[in-house]
């Protein structure tokens, strides 16, 4: 496994002067490729600056962050654009589906910016449909499905292209108990394929399902139950 993720020493601080606020504060961490991470934290506690980091939505007033392989800290609008839409999926607490399009014209969205061709466009986004279990829905639109099944639309929108990185900001935040199940039920189904998903949550229950939980308080990271060392690499460190 290698680092897919390397965020190091890295603050933000908005409105810098008299009234700042530093968001974040000194953070390090280092996410590997195949992990299942929850992020957890209290309301202000710096989470969606944090996933506004990692999503490549902002860029750090100091520190360093190494997104497969790049230096993403200091890169222009433009090539963070570029940068967010060959390597992350999000999936956001308001499922942010266009209203006017179907199931099948949401997930195809994405792939048109990317300059996917029709045919393969429809092929993965079919399949990424499939996998979440709407093939019977594709011709809907987002007012005609239910708050989970708009949910799915939107994960299939994130996986269609396989990005490397699933970035999801409260995911179940709007959702009843039944579609929260199946919703992390896909999200773990994602991780055991071995796809990268970051899961934002103020929930413990929902954190609890991840493989590794680190929580920020103050900006800062306050515990991370860690990564977890596969053992061919502790065969081979002679563990
Ligand atoms: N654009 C901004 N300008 C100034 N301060 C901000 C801005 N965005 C966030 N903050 C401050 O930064 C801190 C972290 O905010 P952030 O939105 O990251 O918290 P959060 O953990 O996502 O909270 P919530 O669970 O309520 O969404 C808070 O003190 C907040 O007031
Ligand atoms: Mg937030």
């Amino acid at each position: 496994m290698s680092a897919l993720v390397e965020i190091k020493d890295v603050c933000k601080i908005y409105n810098p002067g008299e009234n700042e606020v530093r968001a974040l504060d000194h953070v390090s961490l280092t996410i590997d490729e195949q992990e299942f991470v929850a992020i957890i934290g209290h309301s202000g506690s710096g989470k969606s600056t944090l996933m506004n980091m990692l999503g490549c939505l902002d860029v750090p007033t100091s520190g360093e962050y190494w997104l497969h392989g790049q230096d993403v800290s200091a890169l222009s609008d433009d090539a963070l654009s570029d940068i967010r839409n060959r390597e992350i999926g999000f999936i956001f607490q308001g499922f942010n589906l266009i209203p006017n399009l179907t199931a099948l014209e949401n997930v195809e969205l994405p792939l048109i910016y990317r300059g996917v061709s029709k045919s393969v466009r429809e092929e993965l986004s079919v399949e990424a449909l499939k996998k979440v279990g709407l093939e019977h829905r594709m011709d809907h639109k987002p007012s005609e499905m239910s708050g989970g099944q708009q949910q799915r639309v939107a994960i299939a929108r994130a996986i269609a292209q396989a990005p490397p990185v699933i970035l999801a900001d409260e995911p179940t935040g709007n959702l009843d108990s039944n579609s929260t199940k199946e919703i992390m039920d896909i999200l773990k189904g994602l991780h055991k394929e071995g796809r990268t998903v970051i899961l934002i949550t103020h929930d413990n229950e929902i954190a609890a399902q991840a493989k590794r939980v680190i929580k920020i308080k103050d900006g800062k990271v306050e515990s991370d139950s860690g990564q977890i060392v596969p053992v061919e690499e502790l065969q081979t460190a002679g563990a």
